[in-house]
């Protein structure tokens, strides 16, 4: 190993300079005017993965492309992996709260800051990084490597379900990993043991044609603001429970190992709310802090529209008024379930003298991991090496909906582990990813294709004739 490790110091500042000219491409997913330059990032994945040693290409979908590599040199009886990541990134706004702008990199006090640092391109790079050093020193890596970049994540993958189907066989993998996460604390690495679903809704609530005068027309003509905000407050009751009939039946009671894992995490519960500046914590009663990020569903308004919100007062009655409502999903409950489910309560609970409308927008399933098995273990003593202290098992309240479809579409489990820290600021202004985590992290993957290489060795030469009876290869 001590050759790749090599590689590693020596290439590690050209590797810093190309990710921070993969942080310098806007490429936000969700605006239209951005189109051009998330295809350029989806391109530029394709020639780092052709660069790296793999090879490559842009397929198209009905929105952002995919970009594809793939090594199969190990041969058809050896394991492949599914790398998966994104390469689109969230909008930036409100930009003046940058400290510097989001999409000019800069390392400031160990922190690579500028959107889509830890979310998801810097540890998406790591992945190239690593199969780059691998390929580059030694010619081969011991399993096949398919890495799919997708780049609608941050705008909840709408063309990526059909993309997975379509591409089913070439798809095909023994595990998924994904770098798209946090640790659970510095020099603490972890592992996921979960991620929550989400079902995401706009409610929209209309009264009058028009704005009216609200002196000469309020009092007798229904207001759709107060109608929304009686609607929203039915969604809790007073112990935090969400209200929606049926809404718990699929929610899963959590094995006792796992509770206690959670329960024996180093949380300091002050420090994270300091860290939101928020003056308390709240949630759903009989319910630890981590247990109702991780194991337990939420529903939250994300938005509020209705009426004057200028400056200054306006007499106004409005004519309508507009939420957008997410609920976060546990296994195992079903989005659509939880948007029938909402559909229905809100038609009962709506006040008269308004029109209500519940639209869907988009959703994804919750998912667990099946610890264990020869990736997960290899993926633990990796991390356990890098960082000097074996992972702990975390949960995550945030969502990658393709995880449990890759799942269930190619019979692989997914490995999840993230190299950001708590705090990155994913999706808020001053975005980071620690800077010798880009370190840190390939030595991660090195390590980790370092067990597999015990786990499966070469069935025949690099360059030998492909299917040559492999023994170990054989899973
Ligand atoms: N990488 C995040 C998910 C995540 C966030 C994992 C925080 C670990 C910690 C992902 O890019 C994301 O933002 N997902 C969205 C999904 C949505 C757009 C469908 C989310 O969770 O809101
Ligand atoms: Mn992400
Ligand atoms: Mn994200």
């Amino acid at each position: 190993m001590k050759d790749v490790h090599a590689t590693l110091a020596s290439s590690l500042e050209s590797f810093r300079a190309e990710l921070f000219d993969f942080l310098r491409i806007p490429s936000v997913s969700a605006r239209s005017e951005h189109d051009e330059d998330t295809r350029k990032a989806g391109a530029w994945v394709v020639e780092r993965m052709r660069t790296a040693g793999l090879t490559a290409e842009l397929l198209e979908t009905d929105g952002h492309p995919v970009a594809l590599g793939e090594w199969r040199g190990a041969g058809p009886d050896a394991p492949t992996l599914l790398i998966y990541g994104h390469y689109d990134v969230q909008p930036a706004e409100p930009l003046e709260l940058w400290t510097s702008p989001p999409f000019e990199p800069e390392v400031r006090d160990g922190r690579i800051y500028a959107r889509g640092a830890a979310d998801d391109k810097g540890q998406l790079f790591l992945h190239l990084a690593a199969l780059h050093i691998l390929l580059g020193t030694r010619g081969s890596l011991p399993v096949n490597v398919v890495v799919l970049a997708e780049g609608e994540e941050e705008v909840g993958s709408p063309n990526l379900l059909p993309f997975v189907e379509r591409w089913q066989e070439r798809l095909a993998a023994d595990a998924v990993v994904i770098s798209d996460s946090a640790m659970f604390a510095e020099g603490l690495p972890s592992l996921l043991f979960s991620l929550r679903g989400l079902a995401y809704a706009e409610i929209r609530v209309q009264g009058a044609r028009s704005d009216l005068h609200s002196g000469a027309y309020g009092g007798a003509v229904p207001n759709p603001a107060m109608a929304l905000a009686r609607i929203l407050a039915t969604l809790h009751d007073e112990t935090g429970r969400i209200t929606l009939p049926g809404f718990y039946d699929d929610v899963v009671a959590w094995d006792e190992e796992t509770r206690a894992g959670v329960a024996a995490l180093p949380f300091d519960e002050e420090a994270f709310r300091e860290g939101t500046g928020a003056p308390g914590l709240s949630g759903e009663a009989g319910f630890g802090t981590l247990e109702r990020l991780w194991v337990r569903p939420t529903c939250e308004v994300n938005g509020l529209l209705s009426g004057y919100t200028g400056q200054g007062a306006k007499t106004v009655l409005p004519a309508q008024a507009m939420a957008k409502v997410s609920f976060r999903l546990v296994p195992d409950q079903d989005p659509a379930r939880v948007i029938a489910q909402l559909r229905s309560h809100v038609a009962q609970v709506a006040p008269t003298g308004v029109t209500v409308e519940v639209v869907e927008l988009h959703g994804g399933r919750p998912w667990r991991a099946r610890p264990g098995g020869v990736f997960f273990e290899a993926a633990r003593s990796a991390l356990e090496e890098a960082f000097g202290v074996p992972p702990v098992l975390t949960g995550e309240g945030g969502s990658i909906p393709i995880v449990t479809e890759f799942e269930r579409i190619l019979g692989a489990g997914a490995i999840l582990l993230g190299f950001a820290l708590p705090g990155a600021n994913m999706h808020a202004p001053d975005e980071w990813f620690p800077d010798n985590h880009l370190e840190r992290g390939i030595e991660t993957l090195l390590a980790f294709y370092s067990r597999l290489d015990a786990s499966f060795p070469a069935s025949s030469a690099p360059a030998g004739p492909a299917g040559s009876s492999g023994t170990d290869a054989n899973r």
